[in-house]
């Protein structure tokens, strides 16, 4: 039996219309200046009808020696300050506004539909019932850090976490690419019987690249990394997997007749080279079509030739895709190589098409596609280049079906693709201030309340606010500490400048 102290935080009292069915107010106990409990905290009030979780919103403090301004402004112009004559200390009492977050009740959580009496006891909240009311999976979930204010692990299902698409939003510095680190250790940790997801990441920076490196923490099956890394300069796009809307899409202005000569022109190369052909090929091959206009035939070279300066188009498939996507396998295409924005894009726009086709197919095991700086890729503004878009779009539409899914990273969320972010069941909002990133934010995730979107530019690095299914309601996170660390990576502006000296 739980005596009757064990874990009090205070009693509800009558307040401002107070206990409603979404709010109520506590007198907390104890000392005056004690902090027993701390705002974003959750709480706790039994009821017959079953526990009533709630957030603590505010908390106001409040003496009767110190309402008066005018009292106290006369006290302290006489140099006798009021705590040198009245016991004021023990008149101070603090008052917390809590917001009902959810009823658990006969072990499955309910929504609220009653007030707590006025009198009713707040109690710290027990860590395993609100482990279950948030519906984290303590025994096969992702350890990815811990709740704030509380002793309790933050271990959310993959199911609940992925299988809907995920993005992560922040301003630059908050936390993003540490988390996706920490994720991705969780991820590939995992053990056969616990089903693994194969791992595509789209590496603008370079700086998962040490993942390459990173030697298993224990020698089981179960830690046996497997982590393939691939620069942007090795890829290959093949050349007989495009079709003239393809290639259309990636240079400007096609018309409609140099698209239906190409098209014609597609058709025969194929029966001409079995074995896949080049762009040098495709180009000599049209230059010798007498059926072709000049005009016709002079742009479309051009535009073959524009492509093929990119060097990224060849013969075969490099890498294969259908071969290297397998279950628990991270695959890292590095494009820090590349400067030019386009020819990210066209790589993104090939691997997402390629993706999404084999998967349809069965063809690869469900996948993550982890894109950072999701902006670039699929942008909301019509005036930004965009090549892979559509494809991104398709995948947040259709994905999900048949567990084709991604991972959204973007630093600017107001440029992110609506479509796309709405798509995104489940967001991992860290540190962001500024104030029209915060207003799309608001208004592309459902739950989110003004008081959650203030908490937001209060947060610190690498703490987070989920919301969507990964948790019942959204959740203050603390990012765990990751366990691998890049190596040889400069920490500071001045620990890069002391390297820089050597
Ligand atoms: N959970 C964490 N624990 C400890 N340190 C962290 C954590 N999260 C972030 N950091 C620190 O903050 C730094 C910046 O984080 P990170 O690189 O993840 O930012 P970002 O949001 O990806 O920024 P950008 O948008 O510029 O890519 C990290 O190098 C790391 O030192
Ligand atoms: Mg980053």
């Amino acid at each position: 039996m739980v005596s009757d102290t064990h874990n009090r935080l205070g009693t509800v009292v009558c307040e401002n219309g107070t206990p409603n069915v979404m709010e109520f107010s506590f007198v907390l106990e104890g000392v005056s200046n004690e902090i027993i409990v701390k705002r974003g905290e959750f709480v706790s009030v039994v009821t017959p009808a079953g526990e009533v979780i709630s957030r603590v919103q505010d908390l106001i403090r409040t003496n009767r020696y110190y309402q008066h301004a005018e009292a106290v402004r006369e006290y302290q112009s006489r140099g006798e300050p009021l705590r040198s004559i009245f016991p004021t200390d023990r008149w101070q009492y603090t008052v917390a506004s809590a917001r009902v977050v959810g009823l658990w009740a006969n072990n499955r959580p309910v929504r609220p539909y009653f007030a707590v009496s006025p009198g009713s006891v707040v109690r710290q909240v027990d860590a395993s019932v609100l482990s279950q009311f948030l519906r984290l999976d303590p025994n096969n979930g992702l350890n990815l850090g811990s709740l704030g204010h509380h002793n309790l692990a933050f271990t959310p299902s993959i199911d609940r976490l992925l299988s809907k698409h995920l993005a992560i939003l922040a301003m630059s510095g908050a936390g993003k690419s540490y988390f996706v680190s920490v994720l991705l250790e969780e991820l590939l940790t995992r053990t056969k019987k616990q089903g693994r997801i194969a791992i595509v990441l789209i590496d603008v920076h370079g700086e998962y690249r040490y993942l390459k490196d990173i030697e298993p923490l224990t020698k089981t099956e179960s830690s046996i990394v497997d982590v393939e890394h691939i620069r942007g300069a090795h890829l290959q796009i093949p050349v007989n997997s495009m079709t003239a809307e393809g290639i259309g899409s990636l240079v400007s202005d096609m018309s409609t007749v140099q698209k239906r000569e190409l098209k014609r022109v597609l058709s025969e190369i194929q029966s001409f080279y079995k074995d896949g052909y080049s762009l040098k090929e495709l180009i000599d091959y049209i230059r010798d079509d007498d059926t072709i206009k000049g005009n016709t035939r002079d742009a479309l070279i051009g535009w073959l030739y524009n492509l093929e300066e990119t060097r990224l188009f060849g013969k075969e498939a490099v890498p294969d895709i259908k071969s290297i996507v397998q279950p628990g396998r991270l695959t890292i295409i590095d494009l820090s190589d590349f400067i030019s924005l386009r020819k990210k894009q066209i790589v993104v726009a090939h691997l997402a098409n390629e993706l999404l086709y084999l998967r349809r197919r069965e063809s690869i095991p469900p996948f993550l596609l982890v894109l950072e700086e999701a902006h670039q890729f699929c942008p909301e503004s019509r005036h930004d280049l965009a090549l892979p878009k559509s494809r991104i779009e398709t995948i947040a539409r259709e994905g999900r079906k048949f567990f084709a899914l991604l991972c959204l990273i973007s630093q600017r969320p107001v440029k992110l693709s609506t479509t796309v972010l709405s798509q995104c069941s489940n967001q991992a909002i860290f540190r962001c201030t500024n104030p029209y990133d915060l207003d799309h934010i608001g208004r592309s995730s459902e739950g989110i309340d003004r008081a959650a979107l203030d908490a937001i530019t209060t947060l610190e690095v690498g703490e987070s606010l989920f919301v969507g299914e990964t948790v019942s309601v959204p959740t203050f996170v603390k990012i765990r500490k990751r366990y691998f660390e890049p190596s040889g990576k400069a920490k500071s502006l001045s620990d890069a400048l002391l390297r820089a000296e050597k």
